[in-house]
């Protein structure tokens, strides 16, 4: 039999059930026009050819994995080892939420051949998230200071800095189901997982982490198909004029959102949890995600008549500075995380200052004072010294630095009497489009306004086994590590911080 005449087979076991309505079915409508579309199938796969080539690529992974707990190949670098715990324990947050997104797009989307794709991509994702955990675990046994890698899947619900990821991917799954695929296989698949895995997988490979690099690499494989979902989907959507309003719509949303949070995390885990470097986050940044996505791929739509998003200019100015600003709040807020970091050294503040100019002028100064208040002896707290956390973005859950501290522009508004806050223009039209879709996430501010931050750490778990030492050190190999009564003592008590000025657009 030829293979299309295969699949046509295959698709003849689609059956339209009478025992339950359309509406009952398909338990979340969507609002664009793409029921009665006929795509090609984009993954061309049928699943026992699919589970003999992912079998495959797992064993020669698995048999990596193994061979290197046995030999004990290398010592990495302990900046990327500890950073990591933070790093994980976020990815597999995210390829976790990737399956179950794909899981409910297959529940609604009509035409079979995206829903066999999506079904698909969701056995990828769980793979994903197990080569994750696995790795997690890898590093839990093998690194020589397990205490963060024991709870990174904790971590991921209750960390503030993983608020981040989470806040994406929960928006990924309560958006319109199309909106989605927009959202993950069109913005973080064919966008930004190149600077991701393939960038990650070569920082990893320069801190001597092979089997990080090896995991990247494998998941990696797989995101094409991905790719070939969001663009399948896409182009039907394309074909449809009633669609175009409601993609330009998504795109100028989606743009934002997942330059909030992946871009978040490339910038951040490229330029500061490695230490011997090679390009920087906003080059790999540059040329995959602005040249290659929207100077390639994005502009292709511009003869449907979507016009680039709207945000687009921030996005790439933007760049300058994400990282060092997601630093300054990840490293600075050290006791409520759960790895170790050391301060930047002489070698880090030259290349910095060569890939970002201005870097010394703009970030110096949190770095010398993080250096002098590493000994818990001397009760410094680098966030007290600083002035405390800022307030938190409503709708991407950053703090409101973004893009740099003197540069960002925070506002509030009101909606059914109560004030929200958001970070930027773009996290604002986000916000005034949909504000019911992001007024239920609670601030850090309502969870622990009033207590010593020592007591945010305790109820977060992150101790290690004596109860007493944190996980978190902002030092690599200290002579003595801070415990949660040298935390107390520094009495850095969280205050909620003053409302930023009324938005110009006024309340809503
Ligand atoms: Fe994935
Ligand atoms: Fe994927
Ligand atoms: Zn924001």
């Amino acid at each position: 039999m030829k293979i299309t005449e295969a699949y046509d087979r295959v698709k003849d076991l689609e059956w339209e059930p009478s025992y339950i309505s359309e509406e009952e079915k398909c338990v979340e409508t969507t609002k664009f026009f793409i029921k009665d579309a006929k795509p090609n199938d984009p993954f061309k796969t049928f699943v026992r050819e699919y589970c003999e080539q992912e079998l495959e690529k797992d064993e020669r992974h698995y048999a990596l994995l193994e061979a290197s707990a046995r030999l004990h190949t290398g010592e990495p670098d302990a900046r990327w080892m500890e950073a990591m715990k933070f790093g994980l324990s976020n990815l597999v947050g995210v390829e976790y939420a990737a399956a179950r997104a794909m899981g409910r797009m297959a529940r609604t989307v009509a035409p079979v051949e995206l829903r066999q794709g999506y079904m698909m991509q969701m056995l990828d994702e769980m793979r994903h998230s197990n080569l994750e955990m696995n790795i997690i675990r890898h590093h839990m046994r093998h690194w020589k200071d397990p205490a963060g890698y024991d709870m990174a899947a904790v971590a991921n619900a209750n960390s503030v800095g993983s608020s981040i990821f989470r806040s994406m991917t929960e928006d990924l799954m309560t958006s319109d189901p199309v909106e989605t695929s927009i959202g993950l296989q069109v913005f973080i698949e064919t966008g930004y997982t190149n600077p991701f895995f393939v960038g990650l997988s070569s920082s990893a490979a320069a801190s001597g982490d092979d089997m990080m690099a090896s995991t990247m690499m494998t998941i990696q494989s797989d995101e094409a198909r991905h790719m070939a979902n969001g663009w399948a989907t896409l182009s039907c959507l394309l074909n449809d004029d009633r669609n175009i309003p409601l993609i330009q719509d998504a795109m100028d949303k989606w743009s934002w959102r997942i330059h909030t949070s992946f871009g978040t995390g490339v910038s951040l885990f490229n330029d500061y949890f490695v230490r011997k470097h090679t390009d920087s986050a906003k080059e790999m940044l540059n040329r995959w995600v602005m040249d290659d996505f929207y100077g390639g791929f994005y502009q292709k739509l511009e003869k449907f008549g979507i016009k680039p998003p709207k945000f687009l200019d921030q996005m790439i100015s933007d760049l300058d500075w994400t990282s060092h600003t997601t630093a300054v709040y990840l490293f600075g807020a050290w006791p409520v995380f759960f790895h170790r970091y050391d301060a930047l050294n002489d070698d880090d503040f030259e290349w910095f200052e060569k890939k970002y100019p201005g870097f010394y002028e703009h970030f110096g100064s949190f770095w010398e004072a993080y250096g002098q208040c590493k000994d818990p002896e001397d009760r410094k707290l680098v966030l007290k010294e600083m002035g405390g956390l800022p307030n938190f973005c409503q709708v991407c859950q950053r703090p409101t630095i973004f893009p740099r501290p003197d540069l960002a522009r925070p506002r509030s508004m009101a909606f059914r009497g109560k004030n929200y806050i958001c970070c930027s223009d773009g996290c604002e039209h986000i916000f005034r489009k949909d504000p019911e879709h992001y007024i239920g996430s609670k601030s850090f501010y309502d969870m622990y306004e009033g207590k010593n931050i020592a007591d945010v750490t305790e109820s977060l778990g992150y101790l290690r086994e004596d109860g007493k030492t944190l996980m978190a050190q902002p030092e690599l190999e200290p002579k003595r590590m801070w415990t949660i009564d040298d935390v107390r003592r520094c009495e850095y008590i969280i205050e909620r911080p003053a409302m930023p000025p009324k938005s110009d657009l006024g309340d809503l």
